[in-house]
C-alpha cells in the first residue's frame, strides 16, 4: 500500500508510503480517500493526521503519469484535496523533508499545517512547464500573500519551512519528533469548528490590477520560449478576481493545456533524463563506491585550472601539477581572479574565497600528488604527452586512485594501455569553462572498473555537474556529434551562405550560439588541428577546407580578435568580416560552386539532423546507452534550446519519418556523402516509433 491508515487512539494516521518522493500516483491518491472516508466512518475518531514516511511529506503529482490515463484516473489530486478539504473532522498535514508541488496543495487543501524545520517547501511546477493544477495558484496567494506567493510559483523556487515559520501557511512548527508533535497538535484542534479553510480567505490587496500588470511584463522577459510563466501569472490574479471555484476551473484549464505542450514535455524530458543518466544498467546501485576526499590535476592550463576549481568549490584540496614554475604560477593567478571576478559580484563571501585558494596548492613534482585519490590529467591533446604522463601517474599513485583523463578526443583505452591499471583508468571529460559548464561527459574504457565508474558518476553529483557517459570513439558523444554539425555548417558557407546568415538562422531555432561564432569562442585552431590528424586517419571523409583557410590567415577567434567575425579589444560582439565573406565567395569559385540564396529552415535542418543522424549510430553502437544521455550531453554542453528537449526528443517531436524524409532529399545535393541515414533511424522511423 503507498498510503497506510492506522488509528492511535482518537486519532487517524494516514502516512503517504511511496518512494522515493511520495509522489501522488493513482495508488496513493486513492488511499487518502480511504484513509478520510475510515475515518469519518469511526465515530471515536477526532482527528486525521496525513504524514509522509522516509524522506519527505511529499514531491507531488507523480510526473511519470502525465499525459497517461492514470494522471485523469478519479479520485484525482482535485478530488482528493477537495475530500480532505470537506472533512468533517480536523485533517493536519505534518510535513519534513520536501512538500512540493501537489504535495504542498495537498498540504493547503487541510484544515491544518505543521512542519519541522529544513523542509522544502515550493510549487516547482513552472520548471516542468506547467502550473500547480490542484488549487496552489488559488490557495497559496491566500494563505501567504499575493506577492509572496506569486514569487513562489512563477520562480518555482523552493523556501525552506524555517523561513516560513511566521506566515500563516504553518500553524506550528514542531522541534521534536514530528509525528508526536503532530499527535498533541490534533488532539488540540480536535474540537475546533467550524474548520478553516483556506478557500474561504479573502485577498486583500489595494490596486492588484497595477501589481499583476506589472508582474506580466517583467515575467514575459524572462519567460523566453516558455508558455508557462505567463499562465501562472494569470492564474494567480484569478485568485485576487475571481470567486474560489471559478479560479479553480481557470487553473485547471490552463494546467491542462501547458501539460501538452512541447515545452512541457521537454523539461519532463529533461529532468528524467537528468536523473537516468547517472544509471548504467551492469553497474547495480550499491556498488561500492572509492573515497574521494583529496584531488589532483595535472596541467594548469585553460581546463586544468577550472577542473581545480571545482574540486576546491566542492570542499575537495586538490594539488595543481605543471611542468614549468611559470606556467603553474600562471595558472595558479588565473584561478584566483576567477575567484575574485566572482567575488566582485558579490557570489563568493571573503571567507569562502580564502578557503577555496587555499584548498588548491600547486607542485612541479608527481610524487606530491601521489597520495590524491583521483588524479585528472589535462595536458596537451597529443598522444606522446599523455603517455609520458600516465606512465609517470603510474609510477608515482597509490594503489587504488582514479587516473583520469580530460581529453577531448583520444582513444581512452590505448592512454588505460599504458599504465598497468587500466581498470582504475577513465575519461573525464569537462567543457569549457570546466568551472561553469554543468556537463561532465564519463568516458568508460573497456576496462574501466565499475567501482571506477561508478564512483566517477558520484563524484559528478558533489561537483554539480550532470554526469552523462559515453563509450570510447572519437569525440565521444558530443564532440563526435558536433563535428557532423560544423560539417554541413561549412559546406552552407560553399553553398551560399555567410557565417552571420547560419548563426542567426540557428540562434533563431533556440541556440545560445551559432556553429561560427562558437567556434570563434573556442579557437578555430583547435577544429584546425584535430581535422589535420583526420585528413591522415581518415581521408575519405570530406570537409569544406574554407575553415582551413580562414586558420591560414591566422584568425583563431575572440583570442586574436579575428575569426569569422571581427572582434575590437575590449568587446566580445562579433561583426561581420568583409575579408572572411570575401574569402569565402572567392572560394565557393575558385572550387566552381555557384552561390545559390539558402533558406534559414534548410539550415536548420541540416545542422539540427547531422546532429541527429550521428546520435542515431551513437546510440547503436553502444557509444551512448539511452537517446535521453545524448539529449542531456546536448543540453548541459552545447547550447541545444531546453524548450525542444535535446536533439533527439526534437526529432521525436517532428517525426522520425520526416528527419529521414529531408536526409534523403540533403543526400540529392553536393555532399550525399555525408547524408547516409543511421539504420536505427530508417528502422524507427519505419516503424513509426520515436527514441524517447
Ligand atoms: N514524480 C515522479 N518521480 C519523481 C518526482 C515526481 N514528482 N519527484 C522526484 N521523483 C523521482 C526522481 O525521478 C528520482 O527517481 P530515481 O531515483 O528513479 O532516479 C527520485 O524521485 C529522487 O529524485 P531526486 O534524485 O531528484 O532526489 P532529491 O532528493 O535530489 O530531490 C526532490 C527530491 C526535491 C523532490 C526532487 O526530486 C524534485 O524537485 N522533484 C520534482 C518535484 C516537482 O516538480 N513536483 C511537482 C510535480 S507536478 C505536480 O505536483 C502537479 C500538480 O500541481 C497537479
Ligand atoms: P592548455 O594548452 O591550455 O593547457 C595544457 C597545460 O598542460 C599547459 O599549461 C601545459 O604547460 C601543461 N602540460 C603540458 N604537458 C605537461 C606535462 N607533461 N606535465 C604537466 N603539465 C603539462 O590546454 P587545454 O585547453 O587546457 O587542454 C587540456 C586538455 O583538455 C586536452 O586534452 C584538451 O583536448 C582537453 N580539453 C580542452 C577543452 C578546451 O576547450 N580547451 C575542452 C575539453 C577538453
Amino acid at each position: 500500500m503507498t498510503a497506510t491508515y492506522r488509528e492511535q487512539g482518537d486519532i487517524a494516521v494516514i502516512t503517504l508510503n511511496n518512494p522515493p518522493v511520495n509522489g501522488l500516483g493513482h495508488a496513493t491518491r486513492t488511499g487518502i480517500v480511504e484513509g478520510i472516508a475510515k475515518a469519518a466512518e469511526n465515530t471515536a475518531i477526532k482527528a486525521v493526521v496525513i504524514i509522509g514516511e522516509g524522506r519527505g511529506f511529499s514531491g507531488g503529482a507523480d510526473i511519470r503519469e502525465f499525459n497517461t490515463p492514470k494522471a485523469m484516473q478519479e479520485p484525482s489530486l482535485m478530488t482528493v484535496i477537495s475530500i480532505v478539504e470537506a472533512s468533517d473532522k480536523p485533517v493536519i498535514a505534518a510535513i519534513h523533508g520536501v512538500a512540493m508541488g501537489g504535495g504542498l496543495e495537498l498540504a493547503l487543501g487541510c484544515h491544518y499545517r505543521v512542519a519541522v524545520a529544513g523542509a522544502q517547501i515550493a510549487l516547482p511546477e513552472v520548471n516542468i512547464g506547467i502550473l500547480p493544477g490542484a488549487g496552489g495558484t488559488q490557495r497559496l496567494p491566500r494563505i501567504l500573500g499575493l506577492e509572496p506567493a506569486l514569487n513562489m510559483i512563477v520562480s518555482g523556487k523552493t523556501v525552506m519551512s524555517d523561513k516560513l515559520a511566521s506566515t500563516k501557511l504553518f500553524d506550528q512548527m514542531i522541534t521534536g519528533d514530528l509525528l508526536e508533535g503532530a499527535l498533541a497538535f490534533a488532539k488540540k484542534v480536535s474540537d475546533a469548528r467550524p474548520l478553516p479553510k483556506i478557500r474561504d480567505i479573502k485577498i486583500n490587496y489595494p490596486n492588484a490590477d497595477g501589481y499583476l500588470q506589472f508582474a506580466r511584463n517583467t515575467v514575459r522577459v524572462v519567460a523566453g520560449p516558455f508558455p508557462a510563466p505567463l499562465k501562472c501569472v494569470d492564474a494567480v490574479a484569478a485568485s485576487v478576481k475571481m470567486k474560489f471555484d471559478d479560479g479553480l476551473n481557470l487553473e485547471r484549464n490552463l494546467f491542462l493545456e501547458l501539460v501538452q505542450t512541447t515545452e512541457s514535455k521537454a523539461l519532463r524530458h529533461a529532468f528524467f533524463g537528468e536523473r537516468t543518466a547517472s544509471k548504467v544498467p551492469d553497474v547495480p546501485s550499491d556498488t561500492p563506491l572509492r573515497t574521494i576526499k583529496s584531488a589532483a590535476v595535472v596541467g594548469a592550463g585553460t581546463m586544468g585550472g577550472g577542473i581545480a576549481m571545482n574540486f576546491a568549490n566542492a570542499g575537495i584540496p586538490v594539488k595543481l601539477l605543471e611542468m614549468k614554475q611559470e606556467a603553474l604560477d600562471k595558472g595558479l593567478a588565473t584561478i584566483r581572479k576567477n575567484y575574485e571576478n566572482t567575488m566582485k559580484k558579490g557570489r563568493l563571501t571573503q571567507e569562502q574565497f580564502d578557503k577555496r585558494v587555499a584548498l588548491i596548492t600547486g607542485t612541479l613534482v608527481y610524487e606530491d600528488l601521489a597520495q590524491a585519490d583521483i588524479v585528472v590529467e589535462a595536458v596537451f591533446e597529443d598522444m606522446g604527452v599523455k603517455e609520458t604522463v600516465f606512465k609517470k601517474l603510474d609510477e608515482v599513485m597509490k594503489q587504488g586512485a582514479i587516473l583520469a583523463s580530460n581529453t577531448s578526443t583520444l582513444d581512452v583505452d590505448k592512454i588505460a594501455a599504458f599504465t598497468k591499471r587500466p581498470q582504475d583508468v577513465i575519461g573525464t571529460h569537462f567543457f569549457s569553462p570546466a568551472n561553469v559548464m554543468k556537463l561532465l561527459e564519463i568516458v568508460r574504457g573497456a576496462k574501466t572498473g565499475k567501482d571506477v565508474l561508478a564512483t566517477t558518476l558520484a563524484l559528478s553529483k558533489t561537483i554539480k555537474k550532470t554526469g552523462v557517459v559515453s563509450g570510447v570513439c572519437d569525440g565521444f558523444i558530443g564532440n563526435r556529434m558536433v563535428e557532423q554539425y560544423i560539417r554541413q555548417a561549412g559546406f552552407l558557407l560553399e553553398e551560399g551562405c555567410l557565417p552571420e546568415q547560419v548563426d542567426k538562422a540557428v540562434e533563431k531555432f533556440g541556440f545560445a550560439m551559432g556553429p561560427f561564432r562558437m567556434s570563434d569562442l573556442a579557437g578555430n585552431d583547435i577544429g584546425w588541428y584535430i581535422r589535420k590528424r583526420r585528413y591522415v586517419e581518415k581521408p575519405e571523409v570530406t570537409y569544406s577546407k574554407v575553415a582551413d583557410l580562414l586558420c591560414e590567415k591566422g584568425r583563431f577567434g575572440q583570442k586574436t580578435s579575428a575569426g569569422w567575425y571581427d572582434y575590437k579589444a575590449g568587446d566580445r560582439k562579433a561583426y561581420a568580416s568583409t575579408e572572411v565573406n570575401t574569402m569565402i565567395i572567392d572560394h565557393s569559385k575558385a572550387i566552381g560552386i555557384e552561390r545559390r540564396k539558402v533558406s534559414d529552415k534548410e539550415i536548420v535542418e541540416r545542422l539540427v539532423y547531422a546532429l541527429v543522424n550521428e546520435g542515431a549510430l551513437i546510440l547503436e553502437e553502444g557509444i551512448a546507452m539511452r537517446a535521453s544521455d545524448i539529449d542531456m550531453v546536448y543540453l548541459t554542453g552545447y547550447g541545444f534550446p531546453l524548450f525542444r528537449g535535446g536533439p533527439m526528443f526534437y526529432a521525436d517531436t517532428v517525426g522520425l519519418s520526416n528527419v529521414v524524409m529531408a536526409i534523403h532529399s540533403y543526400a540529392k545535393g553536393s555532399h550525399s556523402e555525408a547524408w547516409t541515414p543511421a539504420p536505427l533511424l530508417t528502422k524507427l522511423a519505419h516503424e513509426g516509433k520515436t527514441f524517447s
